[in-house]
């Protein structure tokens, strides 16, 4: 585990009370990480920070909304009183509105931008202030998508929050990187979760497409990537967006399969 050099750091989860949050918060806590799980399901908060004390390391549920700065603030203020200081910060939530652009509203447009993109500014400042006050090397990951990085039809205002997340990791980064802060993000692709369970339609949908892995990717496989950003494994990247995408932003339109079919014509 010293290889991570994660014992005894303090993790703060934003979204852990299912799916990727979770996954990350257990991946944290067998690392040696103390966790602190917030969410604005206290049934969830409780039940992941369950698991993590099961994994012999401490935990508290926050409930919080992180669509309201003042609760974001005071879950800050909690989870470091209650831990005893935080080094790390993940943030899971996020939202995606599938609709034609053409028909989407100004309140629709800004709850994406709120529910993907500001949140984590008012989440990673207000840790990112503490972490500087209190002079701490910490290392803050927040989850983007491939979709910020390619255009995103149908869910354009998503896709324009999430690339918002992989230029501001790249700003914060720049910023408070000689405070010894890292800033960093994971571009998940297809990844079954809670929310998108796997379905035989899904399935055959993702192994008919160009992903050069062919399966969907897994709420753990998220959590690794995060482990590796919130560690001392990646103690000189910052500012960076990992794709956890099966290669798939590595592929063109071209399937390599295609050869295979000329080849028997
Ligand atoms: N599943 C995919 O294929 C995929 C692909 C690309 C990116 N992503 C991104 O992965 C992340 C996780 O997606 P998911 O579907 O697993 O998330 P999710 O919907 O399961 O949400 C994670 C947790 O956040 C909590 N939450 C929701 N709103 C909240 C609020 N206002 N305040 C506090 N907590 C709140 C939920 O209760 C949940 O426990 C998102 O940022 C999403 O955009 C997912």
């Amino acid at each position: 585990m010293s290889l991570f050099g994660l014992d005894g750091k303090k993790a703060l989860i934003v979204g852990g009370g299912r799916g990727m949050g979770e996954a990350t918060a257990l991946h944290l806590a067998q690392a040696g990480c103390d966790i602190a799980v917030l969410d604005n399901q206290q049934d969830r908060a409780e039940l992941v920070a369950g698991e993590v004390e099961k994994l012999g390391r401490r935990a508290i549920p926050i409930v919080a909304d992180i669509l309201d700065e003042e609760s974001v603030r005071r879950a800050v203020t909690e989870a470091e009183a209650k831990l005893g200081g935080l080094d790390i910060l993940v943030t899971i939530v996020g939202q995606a509105l599938f609709k034609p652009l053409i028909d989407v509203t100004l309140d629709e447009w800004d709850s994406e931008q709120a529910r993907n993109l500001r949140y984590f500014f008012v989440t990673a400042r207000a840790v990112a202030q503490s972490m500087i006050a209190r002079d701490v090397q910490g290392s803050i990951v927040c989850i983007s998508s491939i979709d910020g990085v390619v255009g995103a039809p149908m869910h354009a205002a998503y896709g324009a929050a999430k690339a918002g997340l992989v230029h501001l990791v790249k700003s914060m980064a720049a910023e408070w990187g000689r405070n010894g802060i890292r800033v960093n993000s994971v571009a998940p692709g297809v990844i079954t979760t809670p929310r998108l369970p796997e379905t035989p339609q899904s399935l055959a949908m993702v192994e008919q497409s160009v992903i050069p892995l062919g399966r969907p990717g897994t709420t753990n496989e998220i959590a690794g990537a995060a482990l590796f950003l919130a560690s001392g494994l990646s103690s000189y990247v910052t500012g960076h967006t990992i794709m956890v995408d099966g290669g798939w932003m590595a592929s063109n339109i071209f399937d390599p399969r295609i050869f295979e079919v000329k080849k028997s014509l």
